[in-house]
């Protein structure tokens, strides 16, 4: 089948995804860049303080506005991942990625400037913009990468998106060390930094074609759609591509809209939504988020020697695997590949707590440790990494992992808090073994036939439906092995 199996990658095709992806990079970039620099940046809130009410900053106020500062990261994620769906329909895809660098122009701007202005207001009004941008980004990048690749390349070229955010994370971390921009009085530069990927997707992006599905699917330009998919393949004939669209569009006409709370009561959309959820929380609840915020302190505590670089080379391991990823995702399977890593990172937790554990009476512990980390770190871009961005795409969700910040989860439970997230991810391997479906060589539309076929069996009557019926969100599970 796949009409769409085009495996040549185009000019056009490369630029596009690069240029979108620049927003992925932006996203990983803000992850890991509040990480090294901490003790420099509250200083300098410290000295705010004093210069404004002549008395040192309490200990108390400090932790509190710091952990503002990251964890209003995510608020803004959240807040802005709800209009992902709106404004991508809205003004395209495109130009919903154009627009949205102002966000980050204007987030940048606030985080470099709040040491000139004596402000850690615009400090943490910044990563709240910032945070704003990458909760859209992190919904139109996949969006645009899925539409605009051919289905034969849709898995290898969206485990981009997440390539992308590890390169941004280890540039972060550094760009983020202390002889480089970390320092007292380069870390304003560290932050507005976050401005240079954003000026560069907004002179690329005029160059990349709109996408074709949105084109045809949503604003019924037919014409655009054609010249878009000759552009992004390189084909004069690209007739079976448009006729797979059609029949997509097709199924969606008849759908009828539907509300968020009839999402969760319709059986019909019910479990593909749930899928989502919990893909894109076995993501962020797996645990890696305490180790790229806190890996510094875990190593020092683990009696690792310069836990400094020892995070950078988590970063290292980090990108290497998403590579590995990328190699396998159109191998074996997504639903196999999302299993390996759960497994392996809930192992790997359970080995980094009995190190931890036996480190006061074997000092040889601290290499395991470090080397279970790293492992962690791995299994997560095998498969948790990328994979739930593929089923996610539309359902967007909030970021969890300043939670981490807030509770300071790592502080009540010390070494043991690992096993309570090889708990959850042990539940989430449970959960994919059961629920999620295997989706190799399918294009969108298959996919929704074929989810309610694989679940038909476990569900109520509402799922015995013709395959006529609603299309879901499980649109972008959509890939190919061919
Ligand atoms: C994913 C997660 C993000 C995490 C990153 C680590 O992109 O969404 O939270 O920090 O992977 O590589």
């Amino acid at each position: 089948y796949s009409p769409t199996s085009s495996t040549t990658v185009t000019g056009t095709l490369a630029l596009s995804v690069f240029t979108a992806v620049l927003g992925s990079m932006e996203f990983g970039y803000n992850i890991g860049v509040i990480n090294a620099p901490q003790k420099i940046i509250e200083k300098d809130y410290n000295a705010t303080w004093m210069h404004r009410y002549n008395e040192p900053i309490s200990e108390g106020t400090l932790t509190s506005l710091w952990s503002l500062s990251v964890a209003i990261f995510s608020i803004g994620g959240m807040l802005s991942s709800f209009c992902v769906g709106f404004v991508s329909e809205w003004l395209g895809r495109r130009k919903a990625m154009l627009i949205n660098n102002l966000l980050a122009f204007i987030g940048g701007t606030l985080m470099g400037m709040s040491k000139l202005c004596r402000s850690f207001e615009m400090m943490i009004l910044g990563r709240f913009i910032i945070g704003a941008y990458c909760g859209l980004a992190s919904g139109l990048t996949p969006m645009y990468v899925g539409e605009i690749a051919p289905t034969s390349l849709r898995g290898a070229l969206g485990t981009l998106h997440q390539l992308a955010i590890v390169t941004g994370i280890l540039l972060a971390q550094i760009l983020g060390l202390e002889s480089l921009l970390g320092s007292d009085e380069l870390w304003p530069v560290l932050m507005g930094f976050t401005i240079m990927p954003t000026v560069l997707q907004m002179s690329l992006l005029p160059f990349c074609p709109e996408s074709p599905r949105f084109l045809y699917i949503i604003r019924c330009q037919e014409h655009h759609a054609k010249s878009g998919l000759r552009r992004l393949t390189g084909r004069q004939d690209v007739g079976d591509m448009l006729a797979e669209m059609k029949e997509e569009k097709r199924r969606m006409d008849m759908e009828r809209k539907v509300s968020i709370p009839e999402l969760f009561r319709s059986s019909l959309y019910r479990q593909p939504i749930i899928i989502s959820i919990l893909l894109q929380l076995s993501q962020q609840l797996s645990g890696i988020n305490a180790i790229f915020y806190y890996s510094t302190s875990i190593f020092t505590k683990a009696g690792v020697q310069s836990p400094v670089y020892a995070t950078v080379g988590a970063g290292v391991v980090n990108c290497a695997f998403t590579v590995v990823s990328l190699f396998l995702v159109e191998r074996m399977g997504r639903r196999t590949l999302h299993m390996l890593g759960l497994a392996g990172m809930c192992i790997c937790a359970i080995i980094m707590t009995i190190a931890l554990a036996l480190l006061e009476t074997v000092p040889s512990m601290s290499y395991i440790s470090m080397l279970a980390i790293f492992g962690f770190v791995a299994f997560f871009e095998i498969g948790p990494g990328p994979i739930p961005w593929f089923f996610c795409s539309r359902v967007v969700l909030s970021r969890s992992e300043s939670l981490f910040d807030i509770f300071r989860l790592q502080d009540l439970c010390g070494p043991y808090v690992f096993l309570i997230f090889a708990a959850l991810l042990l539940f989430f391997l449970i959960f994919t073994f059961f629920r999620v479906p295997e989706t190799q060589g399918k294009t969108f539309d298959q996919i929704a036939a074929n989810f309610h076929h694989n679940l038909g069996g476990t569900m109520d009557m509402d799922l015995d439906m013709d395959l006529d019926k609603p299309s879901t969100e499980l649109d972008y599970l959509g890939d190919d092995s061919n």
